[in-house]
């Protein structure tokens, strides 16, 4: 099969029908000169479930989860246990969960309440902005590479009226991005290396913006502590070693949260 017949099978199969054209092109060439035509398929599916299907247990039905939204919104439950939920759908967002309530006052406190927030590979996240308590004068730009959860993230901002809320399809890696006071990039870089090896600086450098959120997964699902704070805490601290940026540690209990001053 040549390059662009591997891009069209995947993108037509069942199971990556919803993953960006952009980063099936960019991930299937790089398959493709790494391991050549007779394994090119394969490990490009590998790296897509890899970087994409694995944060999902299994995949969520996203129109029956906002048919039954709407239905308790109208209901008039209170908004952050309707959502709970949903926020449990997808791994990095769950172990995020309990710290919800300091997540973001204790990011704010130092960067101050901007007046623009990008949210790179954003995921569910989005729907934790009942817990930033977003002023109606900040624009929130959400990316991520899933076409159905970009949909149904714009389908809940309409539904809850957050109308400075956007998601687009964009790949952190390929796409160019406007300027925005905070970047967030989320336990996104561990994904970004499995992709493009090393290159994690050059992309922190890219963000046009004042502060960069950059964070880790310190403790993983099953609740197990595998020395992931030293390990990516020391990792990153070495990798900008020689940046002239003002970096603020922030631990809380299930990730490691980096404020970049740029
Ligand atoms: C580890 S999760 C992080 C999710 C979110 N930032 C959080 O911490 O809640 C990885 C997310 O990155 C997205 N992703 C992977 N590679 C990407 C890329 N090159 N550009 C944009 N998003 C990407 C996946 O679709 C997935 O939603």
């Amino acid at each position: 099969m040549t390059e662009r017949e591997i891009v069209e099978k995947i993108k037509n199969s069942k199971k990556y029908k919803t993953v960006y054209i952009k980063t099936i092109q960019r991930i299937v060439a790089d398959c493709f000169a790494r391991f050549g035509e007779k394994r090119a398929e394969k490990e490009a599916k590998n790296l897509l479930h890899q970087v994409w299907g694995a944060f999902y247990e299994t995949r969520p039905d996203f129109d029956k989860i906002y048919t039954k939204l709407d239905l308790e919104i109208k209901s008039k439950n209170n908004l952050r246990n309707i959502i709970l939920p949903i926020l449990k759908l997808q791994s990095s967002v769950e172990e995020r969960i309990t710290i919800l309530e300091q997540f973001y006052k204790k990011i704010f406190e130092i960067t101050g309440m901007p007046n623009s927030i990008i949210d790179q590979a954003c995921a569910i996240n989005p729907l934790t902005i009942p817990w930033i308590n977003l002023p109606s004068t900040t624009i929130y730009k959400a990316y991520d590479i899933d076409s159905e959860e970009i949909e149904f993230l714009n389908s809940v901002f309409q539904l809850l009226e957050i109308k400075n809320a956007k998601a687009e399809l964009k790949d952190t890696l390929s796409d160019e991005f406007e300027y925005a006071d905070v970047v967030f990039m989320l336990k996104l870089l561990p994904c970004l290396e499995h992709q493009k090896k090393n290159c994690s600086l050059d992309i922190l450098k890219k963000q046009k913006c004042k502060f960069l959120v950059v964070s880790f997964p310190i403790k993983s699902i099953g609740g197990k502590e595998k020395g992931m704070y030293e390990f990516y805490g020391n990792n990153f601290r070495n990798m900008v070693m020689s940046e002239n940026w003002e970096i603020r540690e922030l631990v809380f209990e299930t990730e490691l949260v980096f404020v970049i001053k740029k």
